[in-house]
């Protein structure tokens, strides 16, 4: 089977953009450690879509084949995920995004108020980034889509695993290891709102 090139001439920008918006965002973090002497995120993690997923996907979805389908109808060819200790650092960081002047929010998914039935909790956001490298979509030349995903530590870690043991069910045990996957899910998250609970207690001392 030969790859298909499905980013085409635009490959070589991706993870450069990638690697761009991770800078701001580091770049973010900082200033608020200086200014407020308190971190907006734990860590940061980056990722560009294989061709090959990308190519699943778009066939999945009915997106043509191109670049215009790998980077334009479909949106998540780079992807950043943002690690926060807390859950209002997450609503910080999505606050702070929506006021800078690189990118626009242009969609947002919030799992974490509404959790999918699975228990999946994190903050999706579709973001439209100003770069210096061409694409020409009917927006603006020179801009790209970026997905971000912004949860916390307890958040992160039960997607992982879950994502990690999806693919390892059997028919006959799945309904269990759901039910049990949830019940985690819903403890992990009561866990957040008491860690929530027990900084600003901290913080009324200050
Ligand atoms: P995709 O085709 O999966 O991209 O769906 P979508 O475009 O409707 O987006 P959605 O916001 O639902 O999910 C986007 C991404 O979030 C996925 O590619 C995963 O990385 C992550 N995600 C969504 N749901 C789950 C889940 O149930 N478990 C885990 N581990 N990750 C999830
Ligand atoms: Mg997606």
């Amino acid at each position: 089977m030969t790859i298909m090139e499905i980013y085409g001439e635009f490959k070589p920008y991706l993870s450069k953009i990638r690697d761009d918006v991770m800078k701001k965002l580091s770049d973010l973090n900082q200033r608020e450690i200086d200014n407020h002497k308190t971190k907006l995120y734990e860590h940061l993690i980056g990722r560009v879509k294989t061709e090959n997923s990308m190519v699943e996907k778009c066939q999945r979805k009915g997106f043509p084949l191109s670049p215009e389908g790998a980077l334009h109808e479909c949106k998540d060819a780079i992807g950043i995920r943002i690690v926060c200790n807390f859950i209002d650092d997450v609503y910080r960081s999505i606050d702070l995004l929506k006021h800078v002047d690189w990118c626009e929010v242009v969609k947002e998914k919030d799992y974490i108020t509404r959790s999918k039935p699975n228990g999946y909790r994190s903050y999706h956001l579709i973001l439209k980034v100003n770069t210096p490298y061409p694409y020409v979509d009917d927006c603006t030349p020179g801009c790209y889509f970026v997905e971000v995903q912004l949860r916390t530590i307890a958040m992160d870690s039960w997607a992982s695993l879950e994502h990690e043991m999806k693919y390892k069910h059997t028919i006959e045990n799945s309904e269990q290891i759901g039910r049990e996957l949830k019940r985690c899910a819903d403890q992990l998250a009561s866990c957040d709102v008491q860690m929530q609970t027990i900084r600003q207690l901290i913080h009324e001392n200050d």
